[in-house]
Formats: structure tokens, sequence, C-alpha cells
């Protein structure tokens, strides 16, 4: 018969486990919440209090329900008070020797039929079981930050855990509305796997100052729509704890140096910059435990002073190539008041172009999103030629051309020719080293990517690679452009795959060589981002979307430049680009999408 649980205990009142509190007490179950000393229980009560009175000031919960909830909760300093719950779940700092110490203590407190779990986001449950003498009854139960809120849960089985445990665990995690994954004990699980050395990347981008923590944040935020950046999670995280988890992972996870935590996290937690519960960590919050963050001596100053850092005026705008990017871009800036020279290798194209710009006009047009004497206007500031030459009066050219580097380069080297001086010269290249384009010309100072995203009139971010040779003034006058287009600029250096590319597709990768190894299905992968990280799409399904192809070849071209051992491609991938399964273009990828 299955198990009942009608109370159960957490130990660790901290980040996790008093959000762990408050998911059982909402869903009418009894918890002992153990601390280890009166100051902490405190702490964990304010936490829960905080959370439960924002949750009734959005409406979210009745002030009976929070109080009916609140009287379920019994604080406790010590162990000893958890003598007759039927589950625990201990969320102490993620420490083996200490887990261990509490697993042994439980074992003796507990009864004997009471299921011992671990919140642990990296240990190895079975070496945490191993301190009990009920190993069968130990399982790992893996909630996401913030408990109450992400649905996913990590169900983690050893394998001495009994399948009734099993069981048992999975119908408890359904009657708390959450969504399970239950998965074989290996570091990081799921979720954790996929994330931290994505994370870490992030800290060595920061670190390396190749971005600023804005910057970095916003490119994740916009360009991949994560609910929040790497920077500001790893501050939601704690950065002691994702410095342990990163650590485990390294030794466990077969020595991989994405794992190997970057020095600079270790500094930040012994300077006590633990994130938002120490009230500073990549940021500073309003104070300790606060969401909230405020300004501090990193902060950049805001956008409208860019033309005060020298950003030169730009009002005419030359945009060629005829492609996808092309198109959009035409649209953008002519939308945005800018006059533009659009040329393109023969009048038929510009024909193509001028219909394809009209044709999403229109559509803005039917959505009232755009009057029609806007539609005229932006129609209407386009001028459309097919020689270079009526480029040189404008202020600034972006071009758009087929990505291949000897092409850009004689383009660039007769922009240089034609083009007056002072005018910013942009590549919206995705792969190549924008300084080699630079370096056709004799300005490479006023050479710089803008690398938009696709579709460009949707998508608000736009990545401004400045090169070794880029000067101040014309970062910030790219800057400044994006910000007249509506669009957030962020700046990064002239590396493989800027910020976002460079982080998301190692990701990716690492999706697939988990599948790869078996440890799970792509819909529980796709399922395990979705409702543990927020994503909007699961790796395979995103994979799908962007074309296996094109990850591939970015995902080599990354590993070529930085020689990074874990950024090989997936073998997997590999095979099936080779066998023509490219994903949704193709009819199937990770999926079969023509049965759908
Ligand atoms: N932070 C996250 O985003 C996250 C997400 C999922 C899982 N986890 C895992 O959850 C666990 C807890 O992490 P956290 O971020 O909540 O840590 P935390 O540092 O915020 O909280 C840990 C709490 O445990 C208490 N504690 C320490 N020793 C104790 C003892 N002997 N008895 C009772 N309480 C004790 C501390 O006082 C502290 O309040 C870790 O295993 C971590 O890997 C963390």
């Amino acid at each position: 018969m299955a198990r009942e649980f009608t109370s159960v205990g957490v130990v660790g009142l901290g980040t996790m486990g008093a959000g762990i509190v408050e998911v059982f007490a909402r869903n009418g179950i009894d918890v002992v919440a153990v601390e280890i000393s009166e100051a902490a229980v405190e702490r964990g009560r304010v936490t829960l209090t905080g959370s439960t009175d924002r949750a009734v000031a959005k409406g979210k919960l009745a002030e009976a329900d929070r109080d009916a909830l609140l009287s379920r909760v019994d604080f406790q300093v010590g162990l000893d008070a958890l003598h007759s719950v039927d589950l625990v779940i201990e969320a102490v700092p993620e420490h083996l020797d200490l887990k261990q110490r509490i697993f042994a203590e439980l074992d003796r407190v507990c009864k004997p039929e009471a299921i011992l779990a671990t919140n642990t986001s990296s240990l190895s449950v079975t070496e945490i079981s191993v301190a009990t003498t009920r190993p069968n009854q130990v399982i790992g139960i893996h909630f996401f930050n913030p408990a109450p809120v992400m649905k996913l849960v990590e169900v983690v089985r050893t394998v001495v855990t009994s399948a009734d445990v099993v069981a048992d665990v999975e119908a408890l995690c359904a009657r708390l509305g959450k969504v399970d994954v239950t998965i074989n004990d290996r570091a990081g699980f799921i979720a954790n796997a996929l994330l931290f050395g994505y994370l870490n990347h992030a800290v060595s981008m920061f670190e390396g100052r190749y971005a600023t923590r804005e910057d970095i944040d916003a490119a994740m935020k916009l360009g991949c729509g994560l609910p929040m950046g790497p920077l500001a999670l790893m501050d939601l995280i704690g950065l002691d704890t994702a410095y342990e988890i990163l650590d485990t992972m390294y030794r466990r996870g077969g020595r991989d140096r994405r794992h190997a935590p970057v020095p600079l996290i270790k500094q930040m937690v012994t300077a006590g910059l633990l994130g938002r519960k120490s009230g500073r960590g990549f940021y500073t919050y309003e104070r300790p435990g606060s969401p909230v963050v405020v300004p501090d001596e990193q902060t950049p100053v805001a956008a409208e002073s860019a033309l005060a850092d020298g950003a030169r005026a730009i009002a005419k705008v030359g945009v060629v190539g005829s492609g996808t990017m092309a198109t959009g871009i035409i649209e953008v800036f002519a939308k945005a008041g800018y006059e533009v020279v659009s040329v393109t290798r023969g009048a038929e194209k510009s024909a193509k172009v001028f219909e394809a710009v009209k044709t999403s006009l229109n559509k803005g047009v039917v959505r009232g999103k755009l009057s029609e004497t806007d539609r005229d206007a932006a129609l209407g500031r386009i001028n459309w030629s097919a020689t270079l030459e009526h480029l040189a009066d404008v202020d600034l050219v972006v071009e758009a051309v087929v990505e291949e580097l000897s092409v850009k380069k004689a383009l660039f080297a007769s922009l240089d020719e034609i083009c007056k001086p002072g005018v910013v010269l942009a590549t919206t290249t995705s792969s190549l080293p924008v300084i080699d384009v630079a370096m056709a010309t004799q300005r490479p100072a006023d050479v710089v990517g803008l690398h938009f995203f696709n579709p460009a009139p949707i998508m608000p971010l736009v990545e401004v690679v400045r090169t070794i040779r880029t000067s101040a003034e014309t970062t910030a006058t790219a800057r400044a452009v994006c910000a007249a287009l509506g669009k957030t600029g962020v700046v990064c250096g002239d590396r493989s795959g800027f910020i976002v590319n460079a982080l998301l597709f190692p990701y990716l990768n690492d999706a697939v060589k988990m599948l790869e190894a078996s440890y799970s299905t792509a819909d529980d992968i796709d399922h395990a981002m979705k409702l543990g990280c927020g994503y909007p799409m699961g790796p395979f399904e995103l994979l799908d979307v962007v074309g296996l192809d094109v990850s591939l070849a970015i995902q080599r071209e990354l590993y070529l430049e930085l020689r990074e051992p874990g950024f090989a491609p997936a073998p997997l991938l590999e095979h099936l680009v080779t066998a023509g399964y490219l994903g949704r273009k193709s009819g199937r990828g990770f999926r079969d999408h023509t049965r759908r």
C-alpha cells in the first residue's frame, strides 16, 4: 500500500529549505522545520513569512490560507524533533561530510519506516545513503529555486533505493503539483549537469572582461528568452552553493574543466559576496535576501549619455545585401526614421527585397501596430540601388552579405574607397572574426560588428562586437544606434560565438551528449530545462528549430577557435546531420515533425 505522508521534516531553512517548507505546507502537509540555532530558525521563519506575504499581496494566496499554511509549520532547533515524521528532506549546505553526518543522525532519530531524502544538487545520493542503516529508503528529491514556483522535481534513485519508495515519492510530487523526472544518481542529474558549465562559462566571460555583467545577462535574456541572465542566476542560487556544486561536478563528472570553478567565484565567496542572500554578489541588492537590485559602482551610466561619450550622429544608413538579415535590417532602420540606401546585386534583387519589406510592414498594419501613413513613410525612406557608389555619403554601412570571408573582405575594401571619412562600417557576421574584415580597410578603428538576431524586426538584441582596433567612438556610435532602433545593444569582444552563441551552443551540445549516453530521454531533458530553469524551449526543441546542421557548424567553430575539449561536437549530432535529419526544415531532427 502506498505510504501516506501526513507530516514531513525539512532540515536547513536557507535558500532552498524555506521554499521546500512552503511547498509542503501549502499542500496541507504538516512540516517540522529544523535549523541549527534559534537565530537560523528565525531567519527561516522570516523567509517563509516574507514569501507568503508577497503571495498574499499579489493576490495569489488568501490571507486565511496563509495563516493555515503557517500554522502547519513547527519550527525547531535540532534533529530530535523529527522522530515521528514520515519523510525528511535535507537541505543543508552542499558538503558530503556534513550531509553524511546528518543522515547518520536522522537514521538514529527517525522512525524505521521514514524515508530520508536529500535535496543535493551534485553530491552522490548513494554516498549519502550509506551513512544510514536504511540506504534502500534514501532518495534524492531535487527541488528547483525558487521551490514554490518551479514546477520540476528531479527524483534521484540510487542502485539500492526500493522501487516502492520511488513510486511513493513520485506520487507525492504529483500531490504537490510538481512534475517529476526520475533518474539515476549522476553528478548534476539533468538540469544542473546542463546548466553549470554554462554558468561557469558566463562567469569566466565576466572575469575576463569580455563583456559587462549587464550585457552578459541581457544577451541571454533577450537573445534566448531566458527568465534571467546567468550572473543574476548565480546570485539567486548563491555563490557558495554554486561553488560547491561546480567543484563536486568537476570531481564526479569526469574532471571536465568547464566545471572547474572560475577563480573569481571562490574569491567572491571568501569575501562574503554570496549573492542575494548576503545582499551582494555579481549585483548589489537592497538588503540581504531582497530580489531588488540597486545601483553600485559597476552600474553603467544611462544609454542617453552615449552621445556624450563621443557617439557620432547617424542619419543616413547603407545596407548591403539582399538576404533574410539584410531585408529585416532595412525594415528596422527605415521604421526607426533613418534614411536608408539599400545596395543589392541588381534591380531584380532590389525588387524582391522591396516586396519582402512591404509585406512585413503590411503585417504590422494588419495587426494595428503600424499606421498606413507610417508604413508609406518607412518605404519612402528607402532608396534602392545596385551600386556601392551610392554609399558615398552615408553615415553608417551595415553589411549583411553571404557568410564568406573573401566576399566580405572585398566588400569592405571597396567601402573603404567609396565611403566618406568618419563613417562607421559594420558587419553582421555571426561567425567570422570582425578583425579580419576590419583589416581589409585602411580604417579599422571605424569597423565594428553589429550582430542582429533573426528575425531582425522582432528580436530585441544586437551584439556590438568590438575588435582590438575598434575605437571607443565607434562602439559608442553603434550602441547609440541600437538604442535608437529600440534594441538593446550588448558590447562584447571579437571571439567565436560572441556572447549568445558561445554560451548557448555548448549547452545544446551537452544535452545531445546526455541523450547519447542514454542518461535520460529527449522529452525528460526538455521538460527539465523548461520546468526546472524556466527555459522557453527545451534543448531538443530548440535544436530542431535552429537546424542541426547550423548548430553543428556553430559548435565546430567554437571548438576550433577555443580548443576546449568539452566543446567537441557530440557524435550523435554529427550522425544526425550526415543522415539528413536537420530538424523541422527537413521534417525530422531529434523528433519526427512529419507526423505532427
Ligand atoms: N540554491 C539553489 O539554487 C539550490 C537549488 C537546488 C538544490 N540546492 C541544494 O540544496 C541544498 C541547500 O542549499 P541552499 O542553497 O539552500 O543553502 P543555504 O546555504 O542557503 O542554506 C543552508 C541552511 O542549512 C542550515 N544548516 C547547516 N547545518 C545544519 C544542520 N546541521 N542542521 C540544520 N540546518 C543546518 C544553515 O543554517 C542554512 O540555513 C544544497 O544541497 C544545494 O546543493 C540548492
